[in-house]
């Protein structure tokens, strides 16, 4: 692995915002920067990120699986969806999100679907608890889904558009009290 000449040049800034002996801290951004431009998390990069950080690339491998943020595996090349597991979302229907996926993409979490399109994964709570069941799909969340609701939005990536993230309900923020009309 090697980060492409711009990406180096950018790595190299944020190295240099961090005080001497603690460019360490530099390894979240260099490690989601890797990933956005392999499309995963590959081990030859996370051991890259760690030599770059002169860091013990075991210290790399932990940070990078702890957060659910970084694909370990290859990610469906139009969308990974990750549905919220947790009990807001598992009491108000997670479990019917996970059904679609399971049914839409593949029968396991992680698997790519048959043409290679689309993958899936539970995590744990994301933060939208007041907006359950929800899912993030790339860096967009996706709330108040329901199950017909993950199906168009999965129709509408599949179709190669950008369904507009946020409730899925009709009820906008940017909108008037009321929801949308
Ligand atoms: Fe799902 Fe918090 S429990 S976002």
């Amino acid at each position: 692995f090697a980060f492409t000449p711009a990406n180096a040049a950018w790595a190299e800034a944020q190295i240099a915002k961090y005080p001497a002996g603690r460019q360490a801290s530099a390894i979240i951004p260099l490690l989601w920067r890797a990933q956005e431009q392999e499309g995963w998390l590959t081990r030859p990069a996370i051991e890259a990120v760690a030599d770059m950080l002169s860091l013990p690339r075991i210290r790399a491998l932990e940070v990078a699986t702890f957060y659910f943020m970084f694909q370990l595996q290859p990610v469906g090349s139009v969308a990974h969806i990750q549905v919220c597991g947790t009990t807001s979302c598992m009491i108000c229907g997670a479990e019917d999100l996970v059904a679609v996926c399971k049914s839409r993409i593949a029968p396991k979490a992680h698997q790519l679907s048959e043409d290679g399109r689309f993958s899936w994964e539970e995590v744990e709570c994301l933060g939208a608890c007041s907006n359950a069941p929800m899912a993030q799909i790339g860096k967009d969340y996706y709330e108040d889904l329901t199950a017909e609701r993950l199906e168009a939005v999965l129709a509408s990536l599949a179709r190669g558009e950008t369904p507009r993230p946020g409730p899925q309900n009709g009820r906008f923020a940017s909108e008037p009290l009321g929801g949308a009309t």
